[in-house]
Formats: C-alpha cells, structure tokens, sequence
C-alpha cells in the first residue's frame, strides 16, 4: 500500500499556504470570530499553517517548533464556546471547498480540523475529550494509492 496524506492529496506546502490564507480572512471577517482577533493577524498565521500541515499528516513543524506550547493554555483567556468552534469549522469548510480535493479526503480533513478545533472549547463541557490532534490513523481511505 502506497502511503498517501491529506497534505499530500491537497498538493503540498504552496496549496496549503493559500488554504490557509482563505481561512484566516473567513476567520477574521466572521462576526462571532473576527472581534476576538487582534486587527493584524499576520504573525498568527505561520502558527495556523503548521499547525494544519501537522494535521493533515504532513511534515511534524508544529510538534518540533512548539511541543512546549499547550494550544488550551494559550486561549484560556478567550471564551470559547461551542457557536464559535462551530463558526471556525465553518470557516474551514468553506475554505476547504475552494481547493481541488476529493470528497472523502475534504471530509476527512474536516474532521480532523473538528477535533482540533473542539478540544479548544472552554465554555461548558465539550472541551478536553477529544485525543490529541497528531495521532496516527488506523487505515484510512486516502492512504491508499489512488
Ligand atoms: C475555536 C478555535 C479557536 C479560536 C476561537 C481561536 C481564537 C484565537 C484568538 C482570538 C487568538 C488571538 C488572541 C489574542 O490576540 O489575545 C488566537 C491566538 C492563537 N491561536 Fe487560536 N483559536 C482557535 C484555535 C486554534 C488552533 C486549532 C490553533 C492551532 C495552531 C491556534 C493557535 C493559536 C496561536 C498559536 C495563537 C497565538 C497566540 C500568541 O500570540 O501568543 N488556535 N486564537
């Protein structure tokens, strides 16, 4: 079996770049999220990117750049509610519907983006249950050749 990622179906580091350039002006124009963010936005955006390469099972930046950060810890001064987790899911589906992709591995990276994006809810009950993002998947459709 050939070994194929989501970072690799979506066609490495350029695509996932403007992906994630599309995102974050979803992010910042959305009235639930924009409010939240600092006006500029640019340094954050090096953090989402390796983070998400991580994610979709590309390159492990974020791990090797920033195993001491605790993403938790980090927002802990934001209220995160499950509306504004589900806004930011939003603003990755749409992003995600503007890249050439198959469906099940678009589906695929949504889920994956779901539980990154709800273990950060820290208001109410849903934060915390999930594993922790960069774990390996037991066989899945899009590792296999196309
Ligand atoms: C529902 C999910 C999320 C929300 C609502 C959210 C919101 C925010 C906001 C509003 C800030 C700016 C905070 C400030 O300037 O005080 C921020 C910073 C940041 N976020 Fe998120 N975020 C979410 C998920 C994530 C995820 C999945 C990552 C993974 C990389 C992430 C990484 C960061 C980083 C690295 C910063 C920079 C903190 C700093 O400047 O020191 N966030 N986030």
């Amino acid at each position: 079996m050939i070994s194929k990622t989501l970072f690799s179906w979506l066609g490495g580091e350029a695509k996932l770049d403007m992906l994630i350039d599309d995102f974050m002006q979803r992010v910042k124009a959305d009235p639930d999220l924009g409010p939240l963010y600092p006006e500029d936005i640019s340094h954050l955006k090096p953090y989402y990117k390796r983070f998400a390469m991580e994610l979709l099972g590309g390159p492990q930046r974020w791990s090797e750049q920033h195993r001491e950060v605790n993403l938790e810890d980090l927002h802990a001064h934001l209220d995160i509610t499950q509306a504004r987790a589900d806004a930011m899911v939003r603003c990755a589906s749409a992003a995600l519907a503007n890249v050439s992709l198959p469906g099940f591995a678009r589906e695929a990276a949504l889920q994956r983006v779901r539980g990154a994006v709800y273990r950060m809810i820290n208001v109410g009950s849903a934060g915390g249950v999930l594993p922790p993002f960069n774990q390996p998947d037991t066989a899945q459709p899009w590792q296999e050749s196309p």
